[in-house]
């Protein structure tokens, strides 16, 4: 039932994303829809909807359009205003946006921050004004935030280095392989803890030898992606093939802990690489965006990472009820909203500040490669195939 709810948000969101057009980062607010039946906490006493605050960081990457028109979609069928906003990576903008729902008088905030710890002063007036936050898919390091929904963040870097370490079969080849290393946003809370999960697998294959970073860049800040933008990993990964492998030597694989890096260096090695096995490097990445399957179709990206973000508004959605109906949350919200996919309550993993964990619903991410990928993202209908066999989203 919650997928088919979710199949069908996803075929009206196809809809608001053609209608959204140019990308033009924006604001809406919207009333609820006449036909979606109520759920119990949308109202105040007085019988007037609640409002729920969406904050989502960016247009510009291809999953937060997704998030923010599930999440507006499935608020609203369930009976609660919205205000949607994104903030053009930008952390002004974003806190600004936030102040502005705060000033709505909000009843609960679901935030995606552009910068996990540039939130604070919003996030202490958002409590002081007494609002709800759900830390929606990164986490925030204010101890305002009341919980996290999010995908198992580093399980998301394990599956990619797993990829890698399986695919070379490493346990049983010799080597030496050539790797690079592409990672995210350090600003984004979630991108250490892809790049830790991923050489947590490769780390030991390093160490022996098997796994060779030629150009030697292994840190984080090193491999670091600001804002996860495109052009910004296509030009070091350009830099790292003049440098490094301008002589012919092969590289091998190439983590990129998610689609939009990805993207960057599947371009520098289509235009800058010299190396005689350009169909056959290892190019990981996350999300399932429209352009990476198209490039996993062409051989050109080996996987990526896929999480199901219907189901994360789901969760979201379900959990913001609890909340405003002064539910109890535990464990026992997963059995009692009947999901038809694994999701896990953890109190232990993510904190908010020193000794202060954020109680967390974490979903599971699934790999998808070419030989799944109708199985994965067609056959559930997430997307469909377009008239040129490649995927789109479903409409
Ligand atoms: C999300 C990823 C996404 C990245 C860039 C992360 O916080 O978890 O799914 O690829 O941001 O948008």
């Amino acid at each position: 039932m919650k997928k088919a709810l979710a199949l069908l948000l996803a075929a009206c969101m196809s809809l608001a994303l053609v209608a959204c057009g140019g990308g033009d980062e924006s604001t809406s607010g919207s009333t609820p829809g006449g036909s979606a039946s109520t759920s119990q906490g949308a109202t105040s006493a007085t019988g007037e909807a609640k409002t729920v605050g969406i904050s989502m960081p960016t247009q510009s990457l291809e999953r937060w359009n997704r998030d923010g028109s599930y999440l507006d979609e499935q608020f609203q069928a369930a009976g609660y205003e919205t205000i949607v906003t994104y903030s053009d990576n930008d952390t002004n903008r974003q806190v600004n946006d936030i102040q502005n729902m705060i000033a709505e008088g909000v009843d609960l905030l679901v935030v995606s921050a552009i910068d996990g710890e540039a939130l604070n002063t919003v996030m202490n007036e958002a409590g002081e004004a007494g609002i709800p936050i759900i830390a929606y898919d990164r986490l925030i390091m204010n101890d305002n935030v009341s919980y996290y929904v999010s995908f198992d963040n580093y399980t998301v870097g394990t599956l990619q280095g797993q990829y890698i370490v399986e695919t070379l079969d490493l346990a049983n080849q010799a080597g030496p392989f050539n790797i690079e290393l592409t990672a995210g946003d350090p600003a984004d809370n979630n991108a250490g803890y892809f790049f830790q999960g991923a050489m947590d697998q490769l780390q030991p294959y390093i160490d022996e030898g098997k796994l060779v970073v030629v150009s030697g860049q292994t840190d984080f800040d090193a491999v670091a992606t600001a804002a996860w933008d495109t052009q910004t990993a296509m030009e070091r990964a350009q830099n790292i093939l003049a440098s490094y492998y301008a002589d012919g030597t092969q590289v091998d694989a190439w983590l990129c802990s998610n689609d939009s890096t990805a993207l960057g260096v599947t371009q520098a090695i289509q235009s800058d690489y010299a190396g005689a096995n350009k169909a056959d490097i290892l190019i990981t990445g996350q999300d399932g965006d429209v352009a990476n399957l198209k490039n996993i179709k062409d051989g050109l990206q080996s996987m990526t990472v896929y999480k199901a973000v219907a189901n994360e508004a789901v969760v979201t959605l379900d959990l913001a009820k609890a909340i405003l109906e002064g539910a109890t949350i535990d464990e026992s919200l997963i059995e009692a909203s009947g999901w038809d996919f694994d999701c896990a309550y953890d109190v232990e993993s993510y904190s908010t500040s020193e000794g202060r964990i954020c109680p967390s619903f974490l979903l599971v991410p699934d790999v998808v490669t070419t030989d799944n990928m109708q199985e994965k993202l067609v056959d559930t209908g997430y997307y469909t195939v377009g008239d040129d066999g490649y995927l789109v989203a479903a409409a």
